[in-house]
């Protein structure tokens, strides 16, 4: 029987006899006495092999990293020079009295000592988890979902599960799509979230439904984007968006709390409109000092085309950004920056070194200096405070590229000249506008089933573009935790949402019609929202990337080297399904042509 997990035998063991299992982490021979690094789970273990244990001295040399052994032995406190008070079973070591193989291992495909790359280590995830770094990961997160369940357990949540086999969840990404072998030519698709079954949910009369759950989306992906990730779930009955953002307020603070001793405090909220207006970003990262400053009223008349075009135009911006200590950046740096601020649309960088205010015109440098009198300088300069050795950055274009571009531009700027102030900084974005106009459609910027925030159906039909809805997105650190809203609990302005998507009735009857039938049954009013659980916890570890704290996640191209998925189906399977699969070149050509035709 073991006698508990290496990490965590310490001191209270000491004259103790204890059997542990685990993995060689480091064998080192030091002539006389052999010392074992023993790791399992909860850690690594100091274990010495004295030659006058004979059997055992034979057994240890063989030794090898990663063979998996038992040792039996005596827990004693290191010597005073032994201590290593980064471990937590620093002060012990185990002399041990027989070493057993239980399992021998050739040298790794991965050398801990160097970084792997991805594909490597994806494909001996298996190995790449046994890293004391990647274990704690995961024992981490499983103590996340741990307090999550415990917290909405507590306040009455019930934990329900949902179909993966479903109809198509509109969350704005592609499907995945199963084929039916019972119905052939006919295809499940998998859930994007279980956005409509948590709401029927409400009209059943679960009133507090909760579920951790695999959402699945066929989208490009990113550090904080996987094809398959885990959402913590909510929907509740008869609470408004204010009742819903202080029980999910309360379930972070509980969890930052718990885990890591931390206090968010009462989160901020700010809208939708002065978070672009700012920060560039529905999600702004509130560490980062820097602001987007409008100047259009300040350059609506210099003779500078560039400037006063856009200044002058209602869909137009002009606005920059006050880097504190720019003015060192050279033209090199300055034109990279144009350059990363062109892959938002932006058609150049105009700047403006501050290099020394009391000088006047003379103290400022800039290749459009020209444009300016003395007195609108001193205006740029008030509006953005700016001081000695900083440097304005201006983008003049459309609403949409001079905030997406400065957005973009403010958090690099953040990072490289390393302004991040403050460890956590969460809120929550509001007033989200109910609907985004692209190619002249109507889109809805949340999803289909969000309810307007004050408008009546007369109100909406009337003016959609301007209304807003009753939606609340949680950001931390410049991520988006988690997005929700009210939903639309009344047939009536379902019909109209759909309506005014473009979703015709015939199309929103055969997609949506179970819904819109059980909004006809004593809907009660319901709000609620979802968690990204894994950008929590990736948050919360400070790691890179989704997949490090994913036991088996994909690559970027959404396969797996593990298993080698996707893989071909076989004949046979493909006939049963009634399914013929187009060459590889057929169907890049198809793909390509349905793009060129979008
Ligand atoms: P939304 O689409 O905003 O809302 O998703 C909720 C949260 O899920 C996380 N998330 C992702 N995480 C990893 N990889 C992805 N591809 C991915 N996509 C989303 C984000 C996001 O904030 N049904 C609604 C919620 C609701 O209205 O209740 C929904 O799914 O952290
Ligand atoms: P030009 O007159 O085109 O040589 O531009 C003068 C300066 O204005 C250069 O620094 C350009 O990078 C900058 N500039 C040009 N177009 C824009 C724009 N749309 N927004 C901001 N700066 C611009």
């Amino acid at each position: 029987m073991r006698t508990d997990y290496c990490g965590r035998i310490d001191k209270q063991y000491i004259d103790q006899t204890v059997t542990l299992k685990g993995w060689v982490n480091k064998r080192r021979d030091l002539g006389g006495v052999i010392f074992i690094d023993l790791r399992d789970r909860e850690g690594v273990l100091q274990v010495v092999i004295d030659p006058d244990t004979e059997q055992a001295f034979a057994n240890a040399s063989e030794l090898r990293n990663e063979f998996c052994i038992e040792v039996e032995g005596l827990v004693r406190a290191r010597p005073d020079s032994q201590i290593n008070n980064d471990m937590s079973t620093g002060q012990v070591e185990v002399l041990g009295k027989q070493v057993t193989i239980i399992n021998r291992a050739p040298a790794l495909p991965l050398d801990w000592n160097q970084e792997n790359s991805e594909e490597q280590r994806l494909k001996y995830r298996y190995l790449d988890l046994r890293r004391p770094l990647m274990t704690e990961r995961l024992v981490f997160r499983s103590k996340v979902t741990g307090a999550v369940r415990r917290y909405l357990e507590d306040n009455d949540f019930l934990d329900i599960e949902t179909p993966i086999l479903t109809a198509a969840t509109p969350e704005g990404a592609r499907d995945y799509l199963v084929p039916s072998r019972t119905h052939k030519g006919e295809f499940f698709a998998l859930p994007q979230s279980p956005q409509l079954f948590k709401q029927l949910l409400m009209m059943s009369g679960m009133d507090k439904y909760y579920q951790i759950v695999k959402c699945f989306r066929d989208e490009d992906l990113r550090a904080d984007r996987q094809p398959e990730f885990t959402q913590i779930d909510i929907e509740t009955s008869f609470l408004d968006a204010d009742g819903v953002m202080a029980i999910t307020e309360g379930l972070i603070r509980d969890i930052f709390q718990k885990m890591l001793s931390v206090d968010l405090g009462d989160f901020p909220r700010m809208s939708y409109a002065e978070a672009m207006q700012r920060f560039g970003s529905d999600k702004p990262d509130l560490r980062n000092p820097l602001e987007i400053v409008d100047v259009a009223d300040i350059v609506k008349n210099i003779e500078f085309k560039v400037f006063s075009g856009p200044a002058n135009d209602e869909n137009g911006r002009v606005a920059t950004i006050c880097v504190p200590g720019g003015a060192s950046l050279s033209r090199k740096q300055i034109d990279q920056y144009a350059e990363f601020a062109g892959i938002y649309g932006a058609k150049g960088l105009a700047w403006m070194k501050v290099n020394e205010i009391a000088k006047g015109m003379d103290g400022i440098q800039s290749p459009v200096l020209k444009f300016f009198d003395a007195q609108s300088v001193e205006k740029l300069l008030n509006a953005t405070n700016a001081k000695d050795g900083d440097i304005l950055l201006f983008g003049a274009d459309s609403y949409h590229v001079v905030t997406e571009a400065l957005g973009a531009l403010r958090l690099k700027l953040g990072k490289d000249f390393d302004l991040l102030q403050g460890e956590w900084k969460p809120l929550w974005v509001v007033d989200f506008p109910m609907f985004e106009k692209a190619d002249g459609q109507l889109h809805a910027l949340h999803h289909p089933f969000t309810a307007p925030r004050d408008s009546s159906l007369e109100a909406l039909k009337e003016s959609p573009e301007t209304a807003l809805s009753n939606a609340y997105d949680m950001v931390l650190n410049g991520v988006e935790l988690g997005g929700g809203s009210v939903r639309i609990h009344d047939m009536d302005m379902q019909a109209l949402v759909f309506e005014l998507l473009g979703i015709g009735e015939q199309e929103a009857q055969e997609k949506f019609g179970f819904l819109l039938e059980a909004l006809k049954y004593g809907t009660p009013p319901h709000a609620g929202l979802a968690f990204g659980l894994d950008r929590l916890v990736m948050l919360m570890l400070d790691a890179e990337s989704i997949r490090d704290v994913m036991a088996f996640p994909k690559t970027t191209t959404a396969a797996c080297p593990l298993t080698g998925a996707p893989g071909k189906a076989n004949p046979q399977q493909l006939q049963e399904l009634a399914i013929a699969t187009l060459a590889k070149d057929a169907s890049t050509a198809e793909k390509n042509e349905a793009e060129e035709n979008q």
